[in-house]
């Protein structure tokens, strides 16, 4: 497995690849559910693919109160986990690189961007627009791996890649959950014990709400069920169509989507609302 430090260098090995290049951008701190995107992309990527990790925890996608000094670099561990789910590269950049003296060029998507989760974390979308066009210029990927955890992030990037004409193909990829249900997200290890036991009824109460019949009866019950949960303090609970847009019926398909800080974790879930025969 290369590990890259410098653009430079990774441009230069990516132009001698013949076959896909399948980008995973992560920002380290790695777990199942990065485990799950690398394995992905090594089976999109095919007998003659590459599969590329990025490692960058991204400073222009954290509000100036938000976790990017604390956020986990575990580099070693990440490396480790990269070489053993197949990954043929790594890109780590240090800070300063991708972000030179002058900065003052963004990318931003303008209507899906505005709601949820862009609400409450202004500005965030904007820098997560901004380093995934670039890594995409930089590596040139014929395919990128999203998780669908981070829902929103991935109807916005799916929006740039159509709105900007990114050759890319993106690879959406299920989430991983704990064995209790907790979805696996970087932000878990901030949980203490008691909220680490109490963050699975997120889940469980989007799971069991999901079976009401109406947008409207299923978000009633899924913020009745978490306003239970010890500690937890909502951001947001939406049943959304493909637009982000509030789900009106159950003739198409839907999403079911949480925010919710369990003490100062913000923790984000959300599971499919299929369409009703
Ligand atoms: O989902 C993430 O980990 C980040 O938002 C991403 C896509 C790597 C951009 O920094």
């Amino acid at each position: 497995m290369k590990v890259f430090e410098s653009a430079e260098l990774l441009r230069r090995w990516r132009n001698r690849q013949k076959g896909r290049v399948v980008l995973v951008p992560t920002m380290g701190a790695l777990h199942h559910g990065h485990e799950a995107l690398i394995q992905l992309a090594n089976r999109r990527a095919g007998p003659h693919g590459v599969v590329v990790v990025t490692i960058f925890v991204n400073p222009s996608q954290f509000g100036p109160n938000e976790d990017y000094d604390a956020y986990p670099r575990p580099l070693r561990h990440d490396l480790a986990v990269c070489r053993a789910a197949g990954a043929d590269a790594v890109f780590h950049p240090p800070p300063g690189a991708m972000y030179p003296d002058g900065f003052s060029t963004f990318v931003e998507e303008v209507s899906l961007s505005r709601t949820l989760c862009g609400k409450s974390r202004p500005g965030h979308f904007r820098g997560v627009c901004t380093i995934v066009a670039k890594l995409f210029l930089l590596a040139q990927p014929t395919h990128a791996v999203f998780g669908e955890k981070d829902w929103q992030q991935l109807q916005i990037i799916r929006a740039m890649v159509r709105d900007l004409g990114f050759p890319v193909s993106i690879v959406p990829c299920p989430t991983v959950r704990e064995a209790d249900g907790l979805a696996a997200s970087s932000r878990n290890a901030y949980l203490d014990t008691g909220e680490r036991r109490h963050a699975p009824a997120i889940h469980r109460a989007l799971l069991e709400a999901a079976r009401l019949g109406s947008p409207a009866t299923i978000v009633r019950k899924a913020t009745a069920l978490i306003r239970r949960i010890p500690g937890a303090r909502i951001d947001h609970i939406a049943a959304v169509d493909s637009l982000l847009k509030p789900l009106r019926n159950r003739q198409v398909e839907g999403r079911l989507l949480a925010a919710v800080f369990l003490g100062k974790t913000r923790l984000i879930d959300n599971i499919p609302l299929p369409p009703l025969p």
